[in-house]
């Protein structure tokens, strides 16, 4: 990998700005994960123990620049990073227009990089700007490498040293053993409600493993794809052609997509419909699909065991709902106990991880939700590009 590395820099009495991605959810104020907080406090440890005053910049949501908003402010983080780190940390307001002071052995939280007029559209001049706070440019916000933005891209550019850090290699390293150089059989599973925002994913992914699994809103389609009743199931019409291909394109290459027999029905959204498992010739015109049936998922067991490399993006059914999560719990615990390398991306997949409380035997469970599927469809991340040219 050609990429500048944090840990083999002499960064004592430098100035080191630690570009992490402290996206975390939010609600009244309050955090509900601490996923990427936790993930992010390695680079940020080692930082300050090796005598640097660290800065640490990140986005949180999506607010209009220019305009401070409460609602979008890293105050909780900050007020995480208090309460769970030993070394003084402050939050510095305007860090773009006021000069402010650093010092080595404390941290300095920059305030949302997107309040900054620039930051999405990677301005040029604001990233010189931010390259000139600093002597070391640290990426580590892996979550959002997908993005050209000014703190993201355009400091790496102007920096006089752009590296990687801790998290940004461990997340770029599992997925390189799991995509580049995968052990055999390798499979997928991907999962969700629409097919349409994991289309090249599926057909990147039929290209290269032994076994594809689909599940949740995407299976209907497949479903429906296979000439079978779907009943009143949310599909994609428009869709069911490019499934199709990517059937055609898997039996080509004697790759199996596992037989569905058995699926789980209700016949309305809803937290309290009763859920009826039927053989999936035996749909009616009203039933929609909410789940696997238990036969279906043996077959999808049966692929998980024999497999030595599962890449997993998205739950099987609608397992928010607990009489329609028995696909995903089965899924998930054969994963879990599965000898294969796991690795898991994606805001619902880690959701089922908690719920099922299997995160310690999963092989890596990445921060990442848009760039992971970006890497995983094989496109190139701007951050990694850049990182790469300034190596
Ligand atoms: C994410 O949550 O996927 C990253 O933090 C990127 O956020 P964005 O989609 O708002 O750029």
């Amino acid at each position: 990998m050609n990429i500048r590395r944090l840990v083999d820099l002499n960064i004592k009495d430098k100035k080191v700005f630690i570009r992490s991605d402290l996206n975390v959810p939010i609600q009244d104020g309050k955090i509900t994960s601490h996923k990427r907080i936790l993930a992010s406090i390695p680079t940020i440890e080692f930082a300050l123990q090796k005598g640097a005053s660290v800065m640490v910049a990140s986005h949180l949501g999506r607010p209009e620049e220019g305009k401070y908003d409460s609602n979008y402010s890293l105050k909780p983080v900050v007020d995480f990073f208090k309460n769970h780190l030993k070394y003084p940390t402050h939050l510095v307001s305007d860090w773009v227009n006021s000069p402010f002071d650093t010092s080595p052995g404390q941290l300095f939280i920059l305030e949302n990089c997107r309040f900054n007029i620039g930051e999405k559209h990677n301005d040029e001049v604001l990233a010189k700007k931010y390259a000139s706070l600093t002597d070391i440019f640290v990426m580590d916000a892996f979550g959002t490498a997908h993005r050209k933005e000014a703190s993201t891209y355009g400091i790496a550019q102007y920096a006089d040293i752009a590296c990687a850090g801790i998290l940004f290699l461990a997340e770029l390293e599992a997925l390189e053993k799991a995509l580049l150089d995968p052990l055999r059989p390798m499979i997928a599973i991907v999962g969700g409600v629409k097919i349409s925002s994991k289309l090249t994913i599926l057909d990147t992914l039929s290209d290269k493993v032994d076994q594809l699994i689909v599940g949740g809103g995407i299976a209907n389609t497949f479903i429906k794809a296979m000439d079978l009743d779907i009943g009143n199931s949310k599909y994609e019409k428009d869709l069911v052609p490019v499934a199709k291909k990517i059937i055609d394109k898997l039996k080509k290459r004697g790759a199996l997509l596992p037989k569905i027999s058995d699926v789980v029905c209700g016949k309305k959204f809803d937290a309290n419909e009763t859920a009826v498992t039927k053989n999936i010739k035996d749909v009616d015109k009203d039933d929609m699909i909410f789940d696997l049936g238990r036969e279906s998922l043996g077959e999808i067991v049966k692929c998980i065991q024999n497999a030595k490399t599962i890449i997993w993006n998205g739950p099987i059914g609608l397992f928010e709902f607990d009489q329609f999560a028995k696909g995903t719990e089965i899924m998930t615990n054969a994963i879990a106990n599965s000898v294969a390398f796991s690795l898991a991306g994606g805001g619902d997949t880690i959701a089922a991880i908690e719920k099922f409380n299997v995160a310690k035997d999963i092989s890596y469970i990445s921060t990442a939700g848009g760039a992971f599927l970006e890497f995983v469809e094989g496109k190139k991340l701007p951050a990694i590009e850049i990182l790469e040219r300034r190596f």
